[in-house]
């Protein structure tokens, strides 16, 4: 049975795997060998992983040795907020403010959370505007009161694809001395995401947002910093990150992310083209709809297109056009599900109707013309119905 969607606009939940990223990786399968292993099979694995970090490295503008291999977003985000207020608080106990946005991805998110209950950490949430961005201005502010432990704020949003001004982030944290992170999952695909020119401490990517295998992703992180680990084990991975190392999985992450990069810029174009054309054929079917997020440039994700439309529930919506072979999410896939407004817009100033009446749409590799059309011609009676349902 082919369960694929006919229509898939729901890449910023998991993208499809590019051809050269599954060659790799089955190749990879069918070899055996631990690269912690001293044998010639566990030296042959070592190489692979160590070829692939000097290919991850080489894409994301960092030195191989500022690679760690993790089993995705969710884990390199707990080990870099987790990681870093412990080593912040091992250097000074007064070290105890995480400095966050509430726009962020609930790795980072509950993380802080978990901090603040558990461990006395005190959280600090920076203010975004309506389009969900932080200001430097807002972060100087913040890191104005001492005790500051780290910083976290995300590269691009993943429900509205809001693009953040890192490089200026990162350069107030870095005068004020406070380690700077930033989530890059949803950027690293379609933005140019460069470590060393953006002056972030520690960047978090993640293979199956580029066309890699789900399970894989790494963090990027400076050679001073020394997070304390969240796994212990085997020391593997700086003795930042123990378990044994997935060679077919990272080998397949770093074709995948070299693809990627490779293709992005014209990609990129493509992309944000059909993404306005999407824009456009919605507000031409539902004059009432809103997008949500800044407008289309360079403050956005080209693929991204989030909308609310008022009257409906999201989740209802979203049902509706998937029994028409739409594929798209109501806010992430993480919580997706779960029958909450988004935190997401609550947190850019939207009332709780616009929260959650709203639809993403993500454009990615495989999104066509046809696509976009097929959306076009089904919206209006799905938003209709939606809204019948709900009463209006
Ligand atoms: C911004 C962001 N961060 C982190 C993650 C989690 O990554 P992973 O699925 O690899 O754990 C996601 C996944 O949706 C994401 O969009």
């Amino acid at each position: 049975m082919n369960t694929s969607p006919e229509v898939y606009l729901d890449h910023a939940a998991t993208s499809p795997m590019l051809p050269e990223a599954i060659a790799a990786m089955t190749e990879e399968l069918g070899h055996l060998g631990n690269p912690s292993s001293l044998h010639n099979a566990g030296r042959r694995a070592r190489r692979v992983v160590e070829e692939s970090r000097e290919q991850v490295a080489e894409v994301f503008g960092a030195r191989a040795s500022e690679v760690i291999f993790t089993s995705g977003g969710t884990e390199a985000d707990n080990l870099a907020v987790k990681g870093l207020y412990w080593s912040r608080q091992k250097e000074d106990p007064a070290f105890r403010r995480v400095l966050t946005t509430s726009v962020e991805h609930h790795a980072v998110l509950d993380s802080v959370h978990w901090l603040e209950e558990s461990q006395e950490a005190e959280s600090v949430w920076l203010k975004v505007d309506e389009a969900g961005l932080v200001t430097p201005d807002v972060l100087r502010a913040a890191l104005e009161s001492g005790g500051n432990a780290m910083v976290s704020v995300m590269w691009a949003n993943n429900e509205v694809g809001t693009v953040q001004p890192i490089g200026e982030l990162a350069a107030v944290a870095r005068e004020y001395g406070v380690p700077f992170h930033s989530d890059a999952v949803q950027a690293a695909a379609q933005i140019p995401v460069h470590f060393a020119e953006s002056g972030a401490d520690a960047l978090t990517v993640t293979g199956h947002k580029l066309g890699g295998p789900v399970g894989v992703g790494a963090l990027i992180l400076g050679r001073s910093l020394a997070p304390v680990p969240v796994m212990h084990g085997g020391g593997q991975e700086r003795d930042i990150r123990s378990g044994t190392l997935d060679a077919p999985a990272i080998r397949a992450l770093a074709v995948a992310a070299a693809v990627t990069a490779d293709r992005r810029e014209a990609e990129s174009k493509r992309i944000a083209a059909l993404r306005d054309n999407l824009v456009q054929q919605v507000f031409a079917a539902v004059p009432d709809a809103v997008l949500n997020g800044p407008p289309p440039g360079p403050s956005r994700l080209p693929g991204n297109a989030h909308f609310s439309f008022p009257g409906c529930e999201g989740d209802a919506l979203l049902l509706l056009l998937d029994a028409k072979g739409v594929a798209c999410s109501t806010g992430s896939a993480c919580t997706a599900g779960v029958a909450e407004p988004s935190h997401v817009l609550l947190a850019m100033g939207a009332d709780e109707g616009r929260a959650r009446g709203s639809l993403r749409f993500s454009l990615g590799r495989t999104t066509t013309q046809a696509d976009v059309d097929a959306l076009g011609a089904i919206i209006a009676e799905a938003v209709s119905r939606a809204r019948r349902a709900s009463g209006r």
